[in-house]
């Protein structure tokens, strides 16, 4: 049986985050444990960090080290101790975020992110990684309709071109991992499509 570590990636504005709690729904009532979280975040010190990474200017180094920083303490403190227990840990964005946001939509430095992923994750990886991709201006639409923007919600469409070239890389670097669901459908297709390719891979 899988078990295990599943995460939600995608650009501002994709509609991820409301797919969430029906996966941990569908899961528990096929026997499991759920963990519901994300990042940044998921632990007292890592929302600190989230906070200033949403609201605070900084640079794109900065930036990637107080990602992993938080990274680090919610692997040790949070997902690694539910991993060992058993439980699947849904987490709303993780490392593949980082080389979307920092590496493609800053044009930081890709191959010191593989070498932070590496001291921070020793290994560790999501065992699927559901990518909502829909094209930015699409994104920008939705997003106009929600909340106050935040650093990165404010950001334009060239920059949430390069975040999702950035995902598409990292998908085509690890197929075996990533879905790709097609975020341009209504609610209820995203859904079918998330439940049966979950369900095709023995979950
Ligand atoms: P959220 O609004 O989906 O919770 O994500 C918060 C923002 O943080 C989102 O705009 C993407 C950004 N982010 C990064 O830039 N790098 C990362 O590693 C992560 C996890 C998020």
């Amino acid at each position: 049986m899988n078990h295990g570590f599943i995460t939600f990636e995608g650009i501002d504005g994709a509609g991820k985050s409301s797919h969430i709690e029906a996966l941990a729904q569908w899961l528990r009532a096929r026997g499991r444990e759920v963990l519901l979280t994300r990042e940044p975040g998921g632990t007292a010190l890592a929302e600190r960090l989230r906070e200033l990474l949403l609201h605070q200017p900084m640079d794109a180094l900065t930036e990637s080290l107080l990602v992993f920083a938080a990274r680090r303490d919610h692997l040790r403190q949070v997902i690694e101790p539910a991993l060992a227990r058993g439980t699947t840990v849904l987490c709303d964005r993780f490392t593949d975020a980082t080389f979307a946001y920092q590496g493609g939509g800053r044009g930081f430095d890709g191959q010191v992110l593989v070498q932070l992923e590496s001291w921070v994750q020793q290994g560790r990886q999501p065992d699927v990684t559901l990518w909502f991709d829909l094209p930015p201006a699409v994104a920008a639409q939705r997003r106009a309709a929600a909340r106050a923007a935040d650093r990165f919600e404010s950001e334009d469409e060239t920059f949430f071109t390069r975040v999702r070239e950035g995902y598409a890389a990292r998908a085509a670097a690890a197929p075996g991992r990533f879905i790709r669901i097609d975020a341009l459908q209504p609610r209820e297709a995203v859904w079918a499509q998330i439940a049966q390719s979950l369900e095709e891979r023995g979950w």
